[in-house]
């Protein structure tokens, strides 16, 4: 199993997007199994993936996973793993109590690992005990960033932390920056030249190797999330530059984490307006 967190210690700069979407592509263009665990209070990527009514509720809630263990396998193949009020605990519970909670953590993914190609975890903004402990069970790590001055600042002191974890957690690998919200802004353009400069080996690039994969600040993007929803999944139109622009950043992700891929499946409006899963069907991926 692959297992994938998605850091950066600033809000608002796409984590539980890219995380929720990249669940969405690769359980369903991808047909993976899929595991998602939710580490943010904030419950935005647990919300999205419930109510799209597209993943299964685990038997745990991730501070309560943190706190005892205990995850099961439900035979879902798309199991998320929801975040809850307990989370807000964590830190202040001291070092003995945090390392329980890696354990834990660690021994609960332990003991699913073959039920899943893929495990995603969306963390909170804040360099704590979920952030480390989501390090420590990865096998890699990606991290969203926005091409503003204040939001670039920080990536340099994150990765420096994420190389710390990488001497205890030695299967740990960078899986690159993702450019995300991305405006052809003067001060932006500014700051990706500045970044390309300074960090060019760290970007996710396209396949070719010479151009960034980013994402650009798009209506559809937010609209496909608020709307709980896959980006490709709409509907009154087919899937647009938006998803074809998304689509080749999660491509290029997948590249870099060696996922496989199998059959795709379809997702379908059911008439009271919900999503379903259709087994069995081929979509154009
Ligand atoms: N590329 C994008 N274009 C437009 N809106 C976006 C984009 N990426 C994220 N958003 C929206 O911006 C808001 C913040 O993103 P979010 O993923 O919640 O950030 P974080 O998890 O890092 O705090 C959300 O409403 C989300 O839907
Ligand atoms: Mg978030």
């Amino acid at each position: 199993m692959i297992t994938l967190t998605v850091i950066n210690n600033k809000g608002g700069v796409g984590k539980s997007f890219l995380s929720t979407q990249f669940a969405f592509y690769c359980a369903l263009k991808r047909g993976l199994r899929t595991l998602f665990i939710d580490l943010d209070p904030q419950a935005h990527s647990s919300n999205c993936l419930f109510d799209s009514k597209l993943f299964e509720p685990a038997n745990v809630s991730s501070g309560l996973l943190m706190q005892q263990g205990g995850l099961r396998t439900t035979g879902a193949a798309r199991l998320l793993v929801r975040a809850d009020t307990n989370l807000e605990e964590l830190e202040r519970s001291g070092e003995e109590a945090h390392n329980g909670f890696v354990e834990n953590l660690l021994n609960s993914l332990n003991e699913i690992q073959d039920d899943f190609d893929i495990c995603i975890i969306d963390t909170n903004p804040s360099y704590d005990i979920r952030q480390i402990a989501a390090l420590l069970a990865a096998t890699h790590y990606v991290c969203p960033v926005n091409l503003k001055q204040e939001a670039l600042e920080g990536v340099e002191m994150l990765l420096g932390r994420a190389q710390e974890v990488s001497t205890i957690n030695e299967k740990l690998q960078f899986a690159g920056l993702v450019l995300n919200m991305v405006e052809r802004k003067p001060y932006q353009i500014e700051n990706f030249k500045q970044l390309w400069v300074l960090a060019k080996d760290l970007i996710l690039k396209q396949e070719n190797g010479l151009k960034p994969a980013w994402v650009l600040n798009r209506n559809e993007y937010a609209a496909a999330q608020g709307q709980h929803r896959p980006v490709w999944v709409s509907k009154n139109s087919k899937p647009g530059e938006a998803w074809y622009e998304l689509r080749t950043v999660f491509l290029n992700l997948a590249a870099a984490l060696n996922l496989p891929e199998n059959n795709p499946l379809r997702v379908v409006w059911n008439e009271d307006g919900s999503l379903a899963v259709v087994n069995s069907s081929r979509e154009d991926n």
